[in-house]
């Protein structure tokens, strides 16, 4: 049995540069429900293999909540990388591709908020969706620092200077590129975002770039609230394949680690288990602690998200708002977001016989 992933129509593809194409993806009427989004959100994506019959990969959403020509995402060549190469080599309009709902947590809680957005590269792709949404529906200044190896590396350059000139008293754009600059350093990333101190900073891009933009911010004292990283990663597992298989997977781990955690506490009874959920509020006091929160979630048909149930995505985070849990693995959480109660829910068991946790956070 499939786990819940569904099967889309590509209704265009864009070439937006050498090595990059956007995917519109329609989503139909008795799922716009299911794959509705905020900006920042990314979908998870089959793509098929002959040696491992499906990769998974995350792609975020380039196109904004609401937009009519369908949920799109770009993705960009990666040398070596097998999924990228084989949707901007094979995927055409006509075809389908194999996905899971939209998940992930970079996503600005207030529209309305002043913005400080720094893209590299394909990290372009989720500042886009959050732009032109803060742009459509808010009200705050917006700053966009986009980094580039070049002047044709430059992914959505018209969409963006039309932004630009639609909006001149809010939007900012800021283009720096590496053959012009060379790569953008901490320091000088700091004297940046020195201007605007009291914004709402995300940040997504490769990894030397996330780096040097996240400890600029830290250095100018950006409180943790105002301060967000997209995090991109490989899924290692296979989240579209069999799920009683991944379950008995899942629970070797779990009896691995319950021999190896000697320090966590065992429960002695059910656990009184609460969910936010989209608006919704679940309750359940038959929870015996024995499996990951997801897991029994997905058991009561709550339709909790998810993706690479490895604790490698993000796309389970959560926040706890009372009582404790432990995490199996987590390969994806730093320290600002555990200190911020944030977990991943495939991997936590609880801790305490109350547990209250919200994916609304
Ligand atoms: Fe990927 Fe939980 S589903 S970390």
């Amino acid at each position: 049995m499939d786990t819940e992933s569904y099967v889309l129509d590509v209704v265009e593809v864009v070439e937006e540069t050498a090595d990059a194409h956007s995917i519109v993806l329609r989503v139909p009427d008795e799922l716009a429900e299911l794959f509705s989004y905020r900006p920042g959100q990314f979908l998870t994506v089959a793509v098929p293999s002959d040696q491992t019959g499906i990769v998974a990969r995350c792609y975020s959403l380039s196109s904004a909540p609401g937009d009519e020509a369908g949920h799109q995402i770009t993705v960009k060549r990666t040398p070596d990388g097998y999924a990228s190469n084989w949707i901007c080599d094979n995927l055409r309009a006509g075809d389908t591709l194999r996905v899971l709902p939209p998940s992930g947590i970079f996503s600005p809680k207030d529209l309305d908020a002043d913005l400080l957005l720094f893209g590299a590269g394909s990290g372009i792709t989720p500042v886009m969706s959050i732009l032109k949404t803060a742009l459509r529906r808010g009200s705050g200044r917006i700053v966009l620092f986009y980094a580039n190896r070049d002047e044709a590396s430059v992914i959505f350059r018209a969409e963006l200077q039309a932004l630009q000139e639609a909006h001149p008293d809010r939007f900012t754009l800021v283009h720096w590129l590496e053959s012009v600059q060379g790569l953008p350093s901490q320091d000088q990333l700091a004297r940046f975002a020195s201007y605007f101190t009291s914004f709402t900073a995300f940040v997504c891009g490769p990894g030397p770039f996330m780096k040097a933009a996240t400890s600029a911010l830290k250095g100018l004292e950006f409180p943790r609230e105002r301060r967000h990283q997209e995090k991109f990663v490989s899924l290692g597992g296979n989240p579209f394949g069999d799920v009683e298989e991944m379950r008995a997977a899942e629970a070797t781990i779990a009896e691995a680690d319950d021999h190896e955690d000697t320090d966590a506490p065992a429960l002695g009874g059910p656990v009184a288990l609460e969910v936010e959920l989209d608006g919704e509020h679940y309750a359940f006091d038959d929870y015996d602690g024995d499996k990951p929160v997801l897991q029994f979630l997905e058991d009561k048909g709550v339709p909790a998200p998810f993706s690479c149930r490895e604790g490698n995505c993000s796309a389970c985070a959560c926040v706890v708002l009372e009582g404790e849990v432990r995490m199996l693995h987590n390969d994806v959480l730093d320290e600002d977001d555990l200190a911020d109660g944030i977990r991943l829910a495939c991997q936590s068991l609880p801790l305490t016989e109350k547990l209250k946790i919200t994916y609304n956070g």
